[in-house]
């Protein structure tokens, strides 16, 4: 889940294994460690829970000299986080780094303990360490005992390890979990992700399913799991280096939610020209169109989210139902597929486990499977039959922002375009959704954006509180519920979202004096009926803030905290109304900008709240 580095060259590793962790910091951890070997070839190692900066206390001022070592921040799975639970682990001949999860472990361990080994931790990193010791001691090679722990390891695991004498010398082992392996000028580095070595170099390549690299100073040597010698491809990192850094913003997520007019157009325009048919092939398609076949979308968190926008939007323009399901869910569930199915997967990351899972699973049982992506390269991007690329360039927030809003363009896209293709929208009307997506859509979120001062005020509001609901119907009922999301992990704030109508249903109970009640209205079809459930909430004391578009009259009554925004979607001829269409993607971003201002207002960690992993690699 969280990071790795390794570096092996001719300057000194410390302070590269640090600056690289610094830079890992954003997928979430909650301790960090290094090892190196020493002038004498010994492991050494420190490690401690909490923040970087404690880990930088425990080492000192005098960082140590040597040139090769790993790092880690650990998002703990196995044990509490704690210093001895915290990585490198270590024996006096191996160290070991490692993201992901060793399902075997408990097994493994008894069987470990029955041949006289001791455990210090909790975790289940442990277990790998002792077992690549036990073949280590064994077969005297450090390629072979990797190779004959790897064989013996279940569940997805990413590791970095030195052994002990064996001086320039960095491996990296990949089953599940992903790593990449980098060249600079003054040595070779290893890392879960580009972004720990993008101040040092953009030359990489990724390791594949079963990998091991042996990475020394002037060379690196891939081979997989029989032993086998792989050639790699060298890639260079798209992009730039300013990508991970704040540029003048106090928070990335900050930076990221003002990044969003031009990503939203970028992203549009790259798809604008696409064919259907290149997208999903003709006869699947056709089948679809038919009903002969069905198309689900699966994913998790906010991805999911914007599954369910784009469930909405399929339905409505292409007239196909759509199912939306939880990845973590969908693959327990011996989900009805079949060939002639459409199953598409969202993922920022593109590495998430539980939607990897469903989409290999998918592809076992001959569905079409088409990935929507933010990571070249990632598996979900490579094991895809098709795989759409949504232009956000690295988002560095644990809070998802810009790539959700890419996101929704791409569903919006895909469903005009399906439904062009099934002859239920007029050319004119898709090429015209398109049009809004790369000119309207961006202006009217920058319109947004521009008003942050007015969202800090709704914000004041949220801060203060404990709980608070998020409500609304229609398209609006799956704004709220990334609302929601949005403010729970990064303000701490206790939150749900209900369709407006199910209040009453049991929810309104625990509206009493003050509870705070977000409500979005965008959706004009609907926006009496989303007033009487507000009304219904007031009654009971309950303090409303809504988020509506300006052509839907609030009574005067409950227009104290409204934050309006401007009505934005086509206008002219089409076959049905389209004029608010575009409306979400402003309701959107105001969500985000609200959930940001009342983290910020809490003190809270915006960019890296608790407990919260970037990249969810474990299921
Ligand atoms: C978003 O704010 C979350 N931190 C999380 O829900 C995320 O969207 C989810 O883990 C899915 O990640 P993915 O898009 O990388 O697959
Ligand atoms: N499962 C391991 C642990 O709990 C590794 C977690 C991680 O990916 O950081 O220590």
């Amino acid at each position: 889940m969280c990071g790795i580095i390794g570096y092996t060259g001719s300057g000194s590793c410390a302070e590269k294994l640090l600056r690289g962790l610094d830079r890992l910091e954003y997928r979430g951890y909650d301790s960090s460690g290094i090892s190196w070997l020493d002038e004498k070839g010994k492991i050494k190692t420190v490690k401690s829970s909490g923040r970087l900066s404690l880990l930088r206390e425990k080492l000192g001022e005098a960082l140590p000299k040597s040139s090769c070592g790993i790092g880690h921040t650990r998002w703990a799975t196995h044990g509490a986080p704690s210093d001895e639970n915290a990585h490198p682990h270590c024996t006096d001949n191996v160290s070991v780094v490692h993201n992901g999860i060793i399902e075997n472990y408990f097994s493994l361990k008894e069987e470990l303990i029955g041949k006289g080994y001791t455990f210090d931790s909790e975790t289940d990193t442990e277990v790998a360490l002792k077992l690549i010791d036990m073949y280590y001691k064994k077969e005297k090679d450090p390629l072979s005992a990797l190779t004959s722990a790897m064989s013996r390891l279940k569940g997805s695991f990413a590791l970095g390890v030195i052994f002990r004498g064996r001086e320039g010398e960095l491996y990296a082992v990949r089953v599940g979990s992903p790593l990449v392996v980098a060249f600079g000028d003054d040595g070779n580095y290893i890392a879960s992700d580009i972004h720990a070595f993008l101040d040092k170099t953009d030359k990489y390549f990724r390791l594949e399913e079963g990998e091991i690299a042996c990475v020394c100073p002037r060379g690196v040597r891939v081979t997989d799991r029989d032993g086998r010698e792989r050639s790699k491809e060298i890639l260079t990192a798209e992009f730039s280096l300013s990508a991970a850094e704040k540029g003048g913003y106090p928070h990335f997520m900050l930076k990221e939610i003002h990044e969003e007019p031009r990503i939203i157009s970028d992203t549009a325009r790259s798809m604008a020209e696409l064919p259907i048919d290149k997208i999903i092939p003709w006869d699947i398609l056709d089948g679809i169109i038919k009903e002969e076949g069905n198309i689900r979308i699966v994913a998790c968190g906010t991805a999911m989210h914007a599954g369910l926008i784009g469930k909405y939007y399929l339905e409505k323009f292409a007239r196909v139902s759509v199912e939306v399901s939880y990845a973590s869910e969908f693959r327990y569930s011996d989900p009805i597929m079949h060939q002639g199915d459409v199953l598409i997967l969202i993922s920022q990351s593109g590495e998430t486990a539980d939607t990897l899972a469903a989409l290999r699973m998918a592809k076992e049982r001959g569905v079409f499977t088409l990935a929507v992506v933010n990571a070249v390269g990632s598996a979900i991007w490579r094991e895809a039959d098709r795989s759409l690329l949504t232009l956000a360039g690295p988002e560095i927030a644990v809070a998802s922002t810009k790539a959700y809003s890419a996101q929704l363009v791409l569903m919006y896209t895909l469903a005009a375009k399906i439904a062009r293709a099934a002859g239920r929208l007029s050319e004119e009307a898709e090429t015209a959704i398109c049009r809004g997506l790369s000119d309207t859509v961006p202006k009217a979120v920058e319109g947004i954006a521009a008003r942050d001062r007015e969202i800090k005020r709704l914000a004041e509001i949220l801060s203060e509180q404990d709980n608070a609901f998020f409500i609304g119907r229609g398209i609006d009922r799956y704004l709220v519920t990334e609302g929601s999301l949005k403010l729970k992990e990064i303000s701490y704030i206790h939150s749900e979202a209900y369709p407006a109508g199910e209040l009453k249903h049991g929810t309104i109970s625990l509206i009493t004096e003050g509870t705070p009640v977000v409500a979005v209205i965008t959706d004009k079809n609907v926006a009496d009926k989303t007033i009487s459930n507000i009304k219904e909430v007031t009654a009971r004391g309950g303090e409303m803030i809504i988020i509506s578009s300006d052509d839907i009259d609030i009574p005067p009554e409950l227009s104290k905290t409204v934050f309006r925004i401007p009505s934005i979607g086509i206008k002219g001829n089409c076959e049905k109304d389209y004029s608010g269409i575009f409306i979400p993607f402003s309701a959107a971003t105001a969500l985000q900008l609200l959930a940001y201002h009342t983290s910020v207002l809490r003190g809270c960690d915006v960019d890296r709240p608790r407990n919260l992993a970037k990249s969810v690699t474990v299921e």
